[in-house]
């Protein structure tokens, strides 16, 4: 199995997430980890694609909130498209199938919003089948860190994403 897992991530708490999901699909193939700044690989041959993306604003990142990060973060860094700009440009599936997760706070998801929502919505618009249902891992502040055990939870959930038999029609 081929798998693309991609991220985006301000103080590295996605990126930790993404890391746990690849190490964890490694265990089942090939698998390339990439942030929204690394150029859109091809997806010839690809199983599985997995997106990431801090919560921002209820929802995906948009200028503004990125901008926002960087000054929290002290950094003058390029604010990037973010995961929006990504999915703008990610291809149609062709087969693939796909994930959705977001880092956010442990609150009701109604007043917190989930970026993996949004997400999973601009990947099934594309003609991504989703592998699981959008999941959410919680941080305990914005800049992290990650509450304990999210990163056995997200090995937990990668397990889950693997296993499940593409049904081809013929
Ligand atoms: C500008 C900004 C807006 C945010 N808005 C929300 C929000 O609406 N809901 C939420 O649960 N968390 C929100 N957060 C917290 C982020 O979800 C948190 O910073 C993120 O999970 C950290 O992941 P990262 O280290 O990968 O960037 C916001 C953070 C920033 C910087």
């Amino acid at each position: 199995m081929k798998s693309i897992v991609v991220y985006e991530s301000w103080f590295a708490n996605t990126r930790d997430v993404a890391e746990a999901v690849a190490d964890e699909l490694l265990e089942h193939g090939e698998v390339q980890l990439l942030s929204v700044d690394d150029p859109l690989q091809s997806l010839d041959g690809v199983d599985l694609l997995v997106v990431g993306a801090p919560t921002h604003a209820h929802g995906l990142s948009s200028s503004m909130t990125r901008k926002s990060a960087l000054q929290q973060r002290g950094s003058d860094a390029e604010a990037g498209t973010g995961v929006r700009g990504w999915l703008d440009r990610l291809p149609p599936a062709d087969g693939q199938r796909a994930a959705a997760f977001d880092t956010r706070f442990r609150k009701s998801i109604f007043l917190t919003g989930s970026a993996a929502r949004g997400i999973a919505k601009r990947l099934e618009r594309r003609g991504y089948e989703l592998a699981a249902p959008p999941v959410s891992f919680f941080v305990l502040d914005t800049a992290g860190p990650l509450e304990d055990g999210e990163i056995e939870s997200a090995r937990e959930w990668a397990k889950r994403l693997v296993g499940i038999p593409i049904l081809t029609l013929v």
